[in-house]
């Protein structure tokens, strides 16, 4: 512990041994804890809270004014990137600057004969497994900055730290290089290159002379992936419905999947959320739909990865398997400080497609956790630990995501909300009705949702906590099928195909056609993590001024934008919002222009883009270091939908070099990376 006071504690660490990361480990989390616990409780008490505007349990009647960041946003904002001499780079506003960090198939630094190997991407050979296991995995999605500790610095390093990444889902083509891959013969080899692509990569990274840079190697970096062992816990563990051949205990699986949006807890350790793992799975041979497989979308074809053809894990028909897809749709924490533990998929969080998960502390340890299913018509969970957050003892907290209580949200037109309990033998979720235990209640966590009656939203994304307040804002990114006709509802006996319904408006959910989406914020009954109640309010509705159509304009304040999706709070309660549209500026975004990145200062709502990205791609994950001047900011996909025979026919980007060097020499395929932002005068950024 003495470490965490040393003014070089972060200057000092021996990158090759155990006792050194143990060092970190222990020092960081105590220090972080400390000053979790102690400004967040003084913050709340600071402003009075939002809880003195009603007393618990009973609902808020109106919405309450939000704070202003503590910090300006008074940047220039950027211009569209429009489709007429669109900017196929990272582009932010005159002062700041943004540079390639990693991509796609660069090294991680996982010690070793691979630690300093990047993936020729001019190579006629695709990347290989082995290869893809020790290098950046593709497609780069939600992520966090666990900051090393430093004396003197309030919250962690500024120069020093862990940046843990999700990889959420692979380009089959671009990544087994061809443009034929539906037809291709599946090999084993295709599979495991692409399996090892997603989950997590745990990269160090430092700055010296003012540049970031990866550490290579370093006793931190560690690739998860989908073939990673790791532990099942919580009230689905061991559960009949969990077993396979190939593990009957019903306990443990092999990695993690589409890990889309992320969390992070205060004891330190990373939260991934697996999110379209249904479509990996496939049947070879007749294939008859179960009720459940139906409601998650797991079918005999799956989404054209054509993975079970080369991996009987994948095959819903390989003997002893048929539960194997069970095994996904969770959250899944990982302690990045140590490279040997295994992940652990919480199942009392649900099974659903998990887009985020961020947490709500209140100063006397009581905590809950957000996370939205993401699909037409699907649902917005919290899960309320039972136990409360000790900051002083970081292993005291590792179960607390194994016992709780799971909720489901009901957005009631009068602005209040309450929070459903999915409890076996509570309400509806009964045998009469066909649960039989909470394990199953968990595994069947949608057909739960349906039966207690929760609102059906427009594909709930990453949730945001307002840093001071505990004010939760969620993007709602879109939805066709609402308002179209005819009109239904998801079936309470669970029985809807995943995304099927066509329900009609409702208050939390107004506009048909919402082809651009909305943001949706609530304040807990009491500002309590614990309530069953809340207000809500509809923050914004996004759109275009310019559209014609009354339902298509919104009421941004600002610069309009579509398809919010990312969504993350900075230190000073600035609102960050990241999009996920087609990303090249024609269609419905002729006026609004690539997908971007926006502040947003949630006392006026005003919104100001900040960021521009390549061609076809979407802006997704962001963190700041703690003093808030170096950003992270996550491109996915660049270049998606290239051409047979061109890869780059859509993107070039990062190889381009718009945004500094990278590690290829040849422009070959465009490819996810990571950019880190400045601001030249070494300011915050956001000002
Ligand atoms: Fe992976 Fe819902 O975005
Ligand atoms: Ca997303
Ligand atoms: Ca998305």
């Amino acid at each position: 512990m003495s470490s965490v006071f040393h003014p070089d504690n972060d200057e000092t660490i021996n990158p090759s041994g155990n006792p050194s990361i143990r060092d970190v480990m222990a020092a960081y989390t105590g220090r972080r804890n400390f000053l979790k616990g102690t400004l967040g409780a003084a913050a709340v008490a600071t402003l009075g809270g939002l809880g003195g505007v009603a007393k618990a349990g009973t609902a808020l009647a109106s919405y309450p004014v939000s704070p202003a960041p503590t910090g300006p946003i008074p940047f220039t904002g950027l211009p569209p990137n429009l489709a007429a001499g669109f900017i196929d780079a990272v582009s932010v506003p005159q002062g700041y600057t943004a540079k390639t960090l990693i991509a796609w198939g660069d090294a991680i630094g996982i010690p070793g004969p691979d630690a300093l190997v990047n993936h020729d991407h001019s190579s006629p050979q695709p990347i290989s497994a082995a290869r893809q296991a020790t290098t950046f995995g593709q497609h780069n999605d939600g992520m966090h900055f666990f900051p090393f500790p430093s004396a003197g610095t309030r919250g962690g390093s500024n120069d020093r730290g862990l940046l843990v990444v999700n990889h959420e889902y692979v380009d089959p083509g671009l990544h087994a290089n061809t443009a034929n891959y539906a037809s291709i013969p599946m090999t084993r080899e295709i599979v495991d290159a692409q399996v090892a692509a997603h989950g997590v990569s745990v990269i160090e990274l430092r700055r010296r002379g003012g540049e970031w840079s990866v550490v290579r190697p370093s006793p931190f970096a560690r690739r998860i992936t989908g073939m990673t062992p790791m532990r099942i816990s919580g009230p689905a563990a061991g559960d009949e419905a969990m077993k396979t051949a190939a593990d009957p205990t019903g306990t443990s699986v092999l990695g993690t999947l589409n890990n889309c949006a992320h969390g992070y807890t205060p004891w330190g350790t990373y939260l991934t959320c697996e999110e379209n793992w249904n479509g990996y799975f496939g049947a070879n041979g007749a294939f008859t739909q179960s009720a459940a497989e139906r409601r998650y979308g797991v079918t005999a074809g799956g989404f054209g990865y054509r993975w079970h053809q080369g991996d009987p894990r994948f095959d819903l028909n390989a003997p002893g398997n048929r539960n194997e897809p069970n095994r996904f749709g969770w959250v899944v924490e990982i302690d990045p400080f140590d490279p040997t533990s295994l992940p652990v998929k919480r199942t009392a969080l649900g099974r659903i497609k998990h887009e985020s998960a961020d947490f709500a502390l209140a100063p006397d340890g009581t905590i809950c956790f957000y996370t939205g299913d993401d699909e037409r018509n699907d649902y917005m969970y919290k899960f309320v630990c039972a136990g409360k957050f000790n900051p002083a003892s970081r292993a005291g907290n590792r179960a607390l995501l194994d016992s709780g209580t799971l909720y489901v949200a009901r957005f009631n037109a009068d602005g209040t909300g309450t929070w459903l309990p999915l409890v076996f033998g509570v309400g509806p979720l009964t045998p009469a009705n066909g649960f039989t235990s909470q394990a199953d209640v968990l595994i069947r966590t949608r057909q739960a949702a349906d039966r207690v009656g929760a609102t059906m939203m427009d594909r709930p994304e990453w949730v945001a906590v307002h840093p001071t307040t505990r004010e939760v804002y969620l993007t709602l990114t879109n939805n066709n099928r609402r308002g179209t006709n005819p009109p239904s509802s998801n079936n309470p006996d669970g029985s809807t195909a995943a995304g099927g319904a066509r329900p009609p408006v409702d208050a939390a959910n107004p506009r048909p056609d919402n082809r651009y989406g909305h943001i949706i914020r609530w304040t807990e009954t009491g500002n309590d993590p614990a309530a069953t109640t809340f207000a809500w309010d509809i923050f914004v509705e996004c759109g275009d001024k310019l559209n014609p159509a009354p339902n298509l304009k919104g009421n941004i304040n600002g610069d309009d934008l579509g398809a919010p999706d990312g969504l993350w709070f900075d230190r000073q309660g600035r609102l960050w919002i990241q999009t996920d549209q087609q990303g090249d500026g024609t269609g419905d975004w002729v006026n609004i222009g690539g997908n971007a990145m926006f502040a947003c200062d949630p006392s006026t709502r005003r919104i100001t883009r900040f960021l521009t990205s390549p061609r076809n791609c979407e802006v997704t994950g962001v963190v700041n270091t703690p003093d808030s001047r170096t950003m992270f900011v996550g491109i996915q996909h660049p270049g998606e939908d290239w051409a047979p025979g061109a890869y780059t026919a859509k993107s070039t980007w990062p190889d381009s070099g718009l945004n500094g060097p990278t590690t290829q020499s040849v422009v070959t395929k465009p490819r996810s990376a990571l950019v880190v932002v400045t601001k030249n005068d070494g300011g915050v950024i956001g000002t």
